[in-house]
């Protein structure tokens, strides 16, 4: 059995003024109109076995994640499982909680395919080829993730040093550190022996439970009382705020992917992009002669390899080079092209402000 766990969670604070709080990366649109909650909800409904998906979110997206849900017309919504959360307590407790609800439902056999909502992936041929290959580790118990092969040295990643291979497609993990310094992910890029790990996971939920006591067992521990305390047996599951608390505010990634012992990973060729900042936002469109790259109604004179995301308002640039300008409502964001990360520095300070 395959039950896919859509993780929807963060912010995406790089992506302001467009992804806020009441509007987070998952829900905003792109360029064709769809939203990256839809697309991975498609995914995740493409390889569920059971015609089941679980979602890990906030009690605040609940409608909207089953509106976008109701959208593709292979879903049945009375199968779709939410856990809702009462605040964010990170990965790990997430994917603990999903374990506890897969376990209870399915068994310990059962797989899950850990999906983040805010991927963006093409070539879904090769995913579920892919899917299916991992699947079929995390069967034999290893805890198994999705190798992309890296083309610069990303800070915000993980970053997996492939062992022993176990087969034409997949090998034991050496090694797996999450997110390091510029200097060691530029070693470990250029050493070729390291792969990005994709925040995808597929996990027998009876091994993940087991590592998870082992190398997190407090994540563990508080998730099972929290999970005993809360009535599960509807479709749409809903934490107290105050067991939640109690919940270790960690990642899967350093909580169990760094320490376990039986992991795995595969090598992962389909499409993938994290859209983590306007830079990787603005690559999905087609730029024009001068290399500017336009969503919405814009106008530019004499002005080179912008990206431009106007709203209802038009906008116009006049010789400006390498400018982004996302343009909302209430907010606009003029920044410059090679700074896109510096742009959660601003959600800090209107949260400092707060
Ligand atoms: N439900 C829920 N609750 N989801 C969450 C929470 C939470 O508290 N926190 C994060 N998420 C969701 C996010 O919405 C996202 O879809 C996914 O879990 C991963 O969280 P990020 O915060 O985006 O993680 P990251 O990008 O820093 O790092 C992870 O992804 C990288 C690839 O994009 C790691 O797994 C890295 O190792 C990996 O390279
Ligand atoms: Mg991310």
């Amino acid at each position: 059995k395959i039950i896919p766990v859509i993780l929807s969670g963060g912010a995406g604070t790089r992506l302001w003024p467009v992804s806020r709080k009441a509007y987070p990366k998952p829900f905003m649109q792109l360029a064709d109109g769809k939203t990256l909650a839809e697309l991975t909800f498609d995914r995740a409904l493409d390889i569920a076995t059971e015609g089941e998906v679980v979602t890990v979110t906030s009690r605040d997206y609940y409608f909207l994640c089953k509106d976008i849900y109701k959208k593709n017309k292979k879903c049945d919504i009375d199968k779709q499982s939410f856990l809702l959360e009462p605040i964010g307590r990170n990965t790990a407790p997430a994917i603990a909680l999903a374990a506890l609800q897969v376990q209870k439902a399915h068994g310990d056999d059962a797989i899950m395919i850990v999906m983040p909502s805010d991927h963006l992936i093409k070539n879904i041929e090769t995913f579920n080829k892919t899917v299916y290959q991992a699947a079929e580790l995390a069967a034999k118990g290893y805890l198994t993730t999705f190798g992309i092969f890296p083309t610069a040295p990303e800070t915000g990643y993980g970053y997996i040093k492939a062992g022993q291979r176990l087969n034409d497609h997949a090998s034991v993990i050496e090694q797996f550190v999450e997110k390091p310094s510029l200097e060691v992910a530029e070693a470990y890029v250029s050493s070729g022996e390291y792969s990005w790990n994709s925040g995808m996971f597929a996990f027998q939920v009876g091994s993940l439970i087991e590592a998870m006591q082992k190398t997190a067992n407090e994540v563990m521990t508080q998730a099972k009382a929290c999970f005993d305390s809360t009535d599960t047996n509807n479709s749409q599951v809903e934490f107290e705020l105050k067991q939640f608390m109690q919940l270790p505010d960690i990642s899967i990634d350093y909580a169990v992917m760094e320490k376990a012992d039986k992991r795995a990973v595969v090598d992962s060729r389909f499409d993938w992009n994290d859209i983590g900042s306007w830079n990787a936002m603005a690559n999905l469109s087609d730029s024009d002669e001068a290399g500017n790259r336009i969503e919405g109604k814009a106008i530019t004179v004499d002005s080179k390899n912008c990206y431009i995301r106007a709203g209802d308002r038009l906008v116009a640039v006049v010789g400006v080079n390498d400018l982004m300008v996302v343009d909302t409502t209430d907010a606009v964001l003029i920044a410059h092209k090679d700074k896109s990360q510096g742009v959660k520095d601003v959600v800090q300070f209107l949260k400092a402000k707060d």
